[in-house]
């Protein structure tokens, strides 16, 4: 079966419209979203500062994004080919709420997260949670082995019935499994599919590669994939680590592991075929060579990047905190 997978479209329009045509350009079967599929939008940006920020906005930006392109798009494409499947997961920026809403208001689209779904006999298992940043959207955030610990943040907020509310002390965190343990009760239940979709890379893959040089990706994936050995593990999250790796696949055993990165003016995708994933996959612009970017461009990005995590670590980390991760020290 052809595949096209792609992710953290973080509800870029044009982005979609060129994956469900990279889709058919390559005669793919089954079109795969790796989470991060709605916008971010925090309408007041300067309230973050004072700690004022309202949140209730971007749950109902996500929602109208939603009813108003999502859900449309999606019906259009599967009513027009109704042989190609749609599958996905969510990311750590999309509200649990507006999951919930996509699930129900776009039934043409499946989503994987926490089960596995078998289609013309392959065999897919998805997981979307990630493992703790500053960002403030938790819900699908967990702590990454059974020990680790939590990122104090400023603002740790989920999304409930009455509203966004923070979720304080790391309940959010402490409260809930880990990804170990939810993955291994994944395993346990109907089993691990031929192709498996995180929305996080594994740890020390280089597909986790984040701007500093530094992995940021998890371990309990890594410990996942090593012991199940899906065909294909597909990633996501780490949007600049193609280009700081040097590469958007590797293999972890015998998995290909696959993070086709994501840049918001170009489409970045990758298609293969179940049969032999390894020598038919390629990249929407790499190709099957390796990843390549101008030096400027590079620099650019790196520099963007950083002004970004000084304003996230200035403003999005809980103020008097030496260091913004509280563990156990088993990470
Ligand atoms: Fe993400």
């Amino acid at each position: 079966m052809r595949v096209v997978f792609v992710s953290d479209l973080h509800g870029n329009m044009k982005l979609y419209h060129e994956m469900l045509a990279y889709a058919l350009q390559n005669k793919a079967k089954c079109v795969v979203i790796g989470g991060d599929l709605l916008p971010t939008r925090i309408d007041r940006l300067w309230k973050l500062l004072h700690g004022t920020a309202d949140f209730s906005p971007a749950l109902h930006t996500q929602l109208d994004f939603i009813d108003g392109f999502l859900g449309p798009l999606f019906a259009d494409f599967t009513s027009r080919h109704p042989d190609v499947s749609i599958l996905y997961i969510p990311g750590n920026h999309d509200w649990h709420l507006a999951v919930e809403h996509l699930k129900t208001a776009v039934p043409a689209a499946l989503c994987l997260h926490g089960r596995t779904e078998t289609i013309d006999g392959v065999a897919f298992t998805g997981y979307g949670c990630t493992n703790d940043s500053l960002f403030w959207v938790k819900d699908f955030v967990r702590r990454d082995l059974h020990g680790s610990g939590y990122v104090r943040s400023r603002y740790p907020m989920v999304s409930t019935e009455t509203g966004v509310l923070p979720s304080r002390e790391g309940a959010y965190a402490l409260k809930r499994p880990s990804m170990e343990e939810e993955l291994s009760s994944i395993a346990t239940g109907r089993g691990v599919g031929h192709v498996c979709v995180f929305h996080c890379p594994p740890f020390g893959s280089g597909l986790d590669t984040l701007y500093t040089g530094k992995p940021i990706g998890s371990k309990a994936i890594t410990r996942f994939i090593a012991e199940h050995s899906p065909l294909v593990s597909l990633h996501g999250h780490i949007h600049e680590a193609p280009y700081m790796s040097g590469f958007y696949r590797c293999t972890i055993g015998k998995t290909l592991a696959v993070n086709p990165g994501h840049h918001p003016g170009r489409l970045h995708a990758v298609a293969f075929d179940t049969d032999n994933p390894a020598q038919s996959l390629t990249h929407s612009i790499f190709g099957t060579g390796a990843v390549s970017r101008g030096v400027f461009a590079r620099a650019i990005d790196r520099r963007a990047r950083l002004v970004k995590g000084f304003f996230m670590k200035k403003v999005l980390a809980r103020q008097g905190q030496a260091s913004p991760l509280v563990s156990d020290g088993r990470r």
